[in-house]
């Protein structure tokens, strides 16, 4: 296997976009070269997509979902998904080294995370696919009325870096499941396995223009596609901020829309709580893929009683997280996926320090060889004396940067628990089951956590509260966002409509 030292001598790779069943330039000719957060070296070329590539994209993708697509049985639909899976699993050793490469994540998470969800994903939607069902109601009269569950049509998504192939599976699965055809906008970060699974998706004989890839910037490429007249659905997960701009393009065209957001989950350990395993939690909770994560672990509510005890525990574990190469199989941190990340979590010390918030652990760059230098790394950083108005209380940092808030009274801490504008997840760490499931309720969130956390599964619904977004991916809520019901009414009595008289 490579690692990121050796990368300065392979090939620079290039990607086409993925339009109608081909590999095709961008009609501008652009490119953009996405790098290798390890290093900063160029890891592909890839051709940029603008606004004329998407309504390519979006034709081809209305012209299959008139044609050939929309007469595929749905178990022919599934057939097509189980071989997708199967292609991914036969090629998971390489997209994960490339998901590595181009995101930063270490390689024991792209191999035992990432890889195996996305063909968890592609299986479950595979299953589902003739699981769709409508239903008969049960009218009065001599009527029968019966609902069909139908495809919405083009969907456009469009996804964040920091679990680029797992976001692809996620919106792609269940949309095709449903009998969608999609243009797909990868970050332009992280691009590469998504084009990679263009590649699977046409060896796996998915007909022309049902996938379309398109990778570009936001502020081009995905406007041009959230605005797009023609798309009856945009699905999204990134910002905050810029699922608020998608939603108000939508509103213009009443587009569909779903949208999953950022979060500041509550990570709550009582004084009852194994302290071991609430320790794993916490570090599981905001240090996992380099803290990039939407439902992130990142204010960790501690009792006052457990404080010190924990913390201690907590400290130590963060300085012996193994920081460095991430196609190193011990490394249990890499890179923050670019600069401009990095800069974001330097400049949340800051704000920490001007606070008045302590810096218990890390809070700089780690000290790394060779051109690992050149890296965007970040140390696993934990600031305790945090109070929740905090600025670093607030607002997502999204990197391995945990704000810690101690608490004695429970009310107090429903309340600061609630006290975000997001809604995401959250985790409980306690051996009382009652008050596990008393806060399971009273945490306004989409995701609770009980004694674990970051746990997933296909066919478990995820999805925001308040502004960490709507709508629920995964299981059989995904469903519901790629289908419409049509109710069909049918007169068994054979005879004239009596309202008008003869
Ligand atoms: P972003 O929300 O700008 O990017 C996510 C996706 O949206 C990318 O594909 C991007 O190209 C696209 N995009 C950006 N602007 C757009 C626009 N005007 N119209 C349509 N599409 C657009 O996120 P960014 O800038 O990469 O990261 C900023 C912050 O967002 C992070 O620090 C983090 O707090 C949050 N974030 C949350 C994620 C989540 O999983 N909920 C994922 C990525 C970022
Ligand atoms: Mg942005």
């Amino acid at each position: 296997m490579s690692t990121a030292q050796q990368s300065p001598t392979e090939a620079v790779r290039r990607y086409q976009l993925f339009i109608d069943g081909k590999w095709v330039d961008a009609e501008s000719g652009k490119t953009f070269t996405t790098p290798n957060p390890a290093t900063g070296e160029p890891l592909a070329e890839v051709a940029e997509a603008d606004a004329a590539d998407i309504d390519k994209a979006v034709a081809a993708a209305r012209r299959a979902f008139e044609g050939k697509w929309s007469r595929l049985s749905a178990r022919d639909r599934g057939r097509l998904l189980f071989k997708l899976a199967g292609l991914v699993e036969s090629h998971a050793k390489e997209l994960a080294a490339l998901e590595t490469a181009d995101n930063g994540k270490p390689i024991r998470e792209t191999t035992l995370f990432d890889l195996p969800q996305v063909a968890e994903n592609f299986e479950y939607f595979a299953g589902a696919a003739t699981k769709i069902e409508g239903e008969t109601i049960p009218v009065p009269g001599q009527m029968f009325n019966y609902t069909l569950r139908e495809p919405l049509g083009v969907c456009g998504q469009i996804i964040p870096w920091n679990f680029p192939l797992l976001m692809a599976a996620w919106k792609l699965a269940p949309a095709l499941a449903a009998g969608n055809t999609v243009v797909l906008k990868p970050a332009e970060q992280t691009p590469v396995t998504a084009l990679e699974l263009g590649k699977l998706i046409q060896e796996a004989g998915f007909p022309d223009g049902v996938v379309n890839i398109v990778p570009g910037y936001g502020e081009t490429a995905g406007a041009a596609l959230a605005a797009h007249k023609d798309i009856d659905k945009i699905a999204f997960t990134g910002s905050t901020e810029v699922g608020k701009r998608i939603a108000h393009a939508a509103a213009d065209n009443l587009t569909k829309v779903s949208l999953e957001l950022g979060g500041k989950a509550p990570n709550i350990v009582f004084a009852d709580a194994n302290i071991e395993q609430a320790v794993s939690g916490a570090m599981m909770g905001i240090f996992y893929n380099q803290g990039q994560v939407c439902c992130a672990g990142s204010r960790v509510f501690l009792h006052e009683r457990i404080k010190d005890e924990f913390l201690d525990r907590f400290k130590e574990r963060a300085g012996k997280v193994k920081v460095g190469d991430p196609m190193e199989q011990t490394t249990l941190m890499g890179p923050q996926v670019s600069e401009e990340q990095l800069n974001r979590i330097t400049g949340y010390v800051d704000v920490a320090r001007e606070e008045g918030a302590t810096i218990l652990a890390g809070g700089g760059r780690p000290d790394l060889e060779g051109n690992l230098q050149k890296g965007f790394f970040f140390q696993p950083t934990i600031f305790s004396e945090v109070h929740n108005k905090m600025r670093v209380a607030q607002e997502e940092i999204f990197g391995p940067v945990a704000s810690v808030i101690t608490f004695s009274d429970e009310e107090d801490l429903i309340q600061q628990a609630n006290e975000t504008i997001y809604g995401l997840s959250a985790g409980i760490w306690t051996q009382d089951i009652t008050r596990a499931h008393r806060f399971a309720r009273a945490i306004k969130a989409g995701t609770i956590w009980i004694n674990t956390f970051n746990v997933m599964n296909a066919a478990s619904p995820f999805g925001g509260y308040k502004q960490s977004g709507y709508g629920r991916e995964m299981g059989r809520h995904a469903l519901e966002l790629y289908t419409q019901v049509k109710s069909v009414w049918v007169d068994l009595s054979g005879k004239p409509m009596g309202w008008y008289g003869k």
